[in-house]
């Protein structure tokens, strides 16, 4: 080789070692590292807290009852979505699409549904604050069942084994005087006039039945509970002896990139705990989706949460005003501008897209827009440049794929009920 040519070959060698080649791990974890990683371990996601506005919430017929639900396609106006239309059990209780599509194309993103019981709050805003009033909203959506709480009602009244289920949980269910065939206070104008032209009496017997419906659906949702993955075996190992990184369930790469989730990539500031989200709301910077102005995100999801008549607070809540702290004290400041709530990364592999606007395809991508820490367009992103080099990026993703396993929730809840 030419002499020239020695000085630039040598340091071409030494950028490509510099992006390519992973530095050794160290010895042994530091004890805030083996403290942080028990921290992330299922083995500390404690027993599911009660729902205190749901008291059927962890009623196995009213389970029972919203497994039901939540596979039936009647429950929309053309007959073709339910709730596992979007939320499919074999993609984590994701759709694999950018934009949710049922009758329409809706704004979101569809989020997983596993472990979302432990959320306090609901949609990527947070509008809403419980499960079961959750629930209620994508039936009424125009872009999603289209359908209305008077139409539901009149098929749980059809439907003898709907009424059965029903009023073993929650007593007698009737019909009002003169009830119309379709009604809702959110629905399109005629749907509207039909329910102003409802007494008032009639209006809250077929909410506080809608909500009912609610609550079953939630009380199923609580048994979609994420089971121990790879990560989960290692941080058992590492519990036992912490003196070796190379505990035998994760590669070399794969612990370089916890090690860079939990430090570095500052990853954990806010996917932390068991479920790897803080069940708060961050800016991230991430780009407005095409064709919309860049989401307000939490600042009103707070607000449209506090004026929900579903919520904790309200008529249809079976919990003490006392009990509603979270709504009561929730944070509502100008920071929380373009906040998303941050999702939880147990099996991420499986639930691409990814964002609320199904922005990045990859996981790659998704990595790449931390390591750049873009400027918000609204607000300002939380979230700094990371600096990783090439090996670090493929190594965080090596780790965020130890979080997939199967869920630790009985098969049969998993598919379709027999409508027989
Ligand atoms: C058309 C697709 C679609 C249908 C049908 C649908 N969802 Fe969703 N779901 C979404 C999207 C999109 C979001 C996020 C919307 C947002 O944040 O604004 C969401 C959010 C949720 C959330 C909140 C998750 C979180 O991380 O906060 C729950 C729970 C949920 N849906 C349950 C249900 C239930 C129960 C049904 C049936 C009654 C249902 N969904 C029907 C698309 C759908
Ligand atoms: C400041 C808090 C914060 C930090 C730090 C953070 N995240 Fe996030 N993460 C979020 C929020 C909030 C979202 C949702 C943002 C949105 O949809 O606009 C998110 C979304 C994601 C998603 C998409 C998940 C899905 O289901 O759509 C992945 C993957 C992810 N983060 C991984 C990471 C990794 C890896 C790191 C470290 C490099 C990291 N996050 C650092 C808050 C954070």
């Amino acid at each position: 080789m030419k002499k020239f040519l020695v000085i630039p070959s040598l340091l071409l060698v030494a950028v490509l070692a510099w992006r390519y080649v992973a530095l050794p791990l160290p010895e042994h974890w530091s004890e805030q590292e083996v403290r942080l990683i028990q921290s992330l371990a299922l083995a500390s996601l404690p027993d599911l807290p009660p729902d205190s506005s749901n008291r059927l919430a962890d009623d196995p017929a009213a389970a029972e009852l919203g497994h039901r639900l939540y596979f039936d396609t009647r429950l929309s106006s053309n007959g073709k979505v339910a709730c596992a239309s979007c939320h499919q059990p074999e993609l984590m209780f994701t759709d694999g699409l950018a934009l949710a599509m049922g009758l329409g194309m809706g704004s979101r993103h569809t989020p997983s549904l596993v472990g979302i019981a432990y959320s306090p709050w609901f949609y990527w805003d947070g509008r809403k604050d419980s499960q079961w009033s959750q629930a209620l909203a994508p039936l009424e959506a125009a872009v999603e069942h289209d359908t209305d709480r008077v139409a539901v009602l009149r098929l749980i009244l059809a439907d003898q084994r709907y009424r059965e289920l029903y009023e073993n949980l929650f007593g007698p269910l009737a019909a009002p005087d003169h009830l119309p065939d379709s009604a809702s206070p959110l629905g399109n104008a005629e749907r509207l006039a039909a329910w102003n032209s409802m007494e008032t009496d009639a209006q809250i017997a077929v909410s506080t039945a809608f909500s009912n419906l609610g609550k079953a659906l939630a009380a199923y949702q609580r048994l979609l509970l994420p089971g121990p993955a790879r990560f989960d075996d290692y941080a058992t190992a590492i519990a036992t002896d912490p003196s070796t990184m190379q505990a035998g369930s994760l590669s070399r790469a794969e612990v370089g990139g916890l090690q860079l989730f939990l430090g570095k990539a500052q990853c954990a500031s806010c996917h932390n705990g068991p479920l790897f989200t803080n069940h708060e709301f961050h800016n991230t910077g991430v780009f407005a989706i095409a064709g919309q102005l860049p989401p307000m995100g939490r600042y009103d999801g707070i607000r449209t949460a506090r004026e929900d008549p579903f919520n904790c607070l309200g008529e249809f809540s079976d919990a003490a005003a006392s009990e509603c702290i979270e709504l009561r004290f929730a944070r509502d400041e100008n920071d929380l501008v373009g906040a998303q709530k941050t999702p939880t990364l147990r099996n991420v592999t499986l639930t691409a897209p990814y964002m609320h606007g199904g922005q990045f395809k990859t996981l790659a991508e998704v990595i790449q827009h931390y390591n750049d820490a873009p400027t918000s367009m609204l607000n300002h992103n939380e979230a700094k440049p990371l600096g990783l080099r090439a090996v670090e990026a493929s190594q965080l993703e090596a780790f965020l794929h130890t979080l997939t396993a199967p869920l630790a929730t009985d098969k049969k809840w998993l598919v379709a009920p027999d409508y027989e």
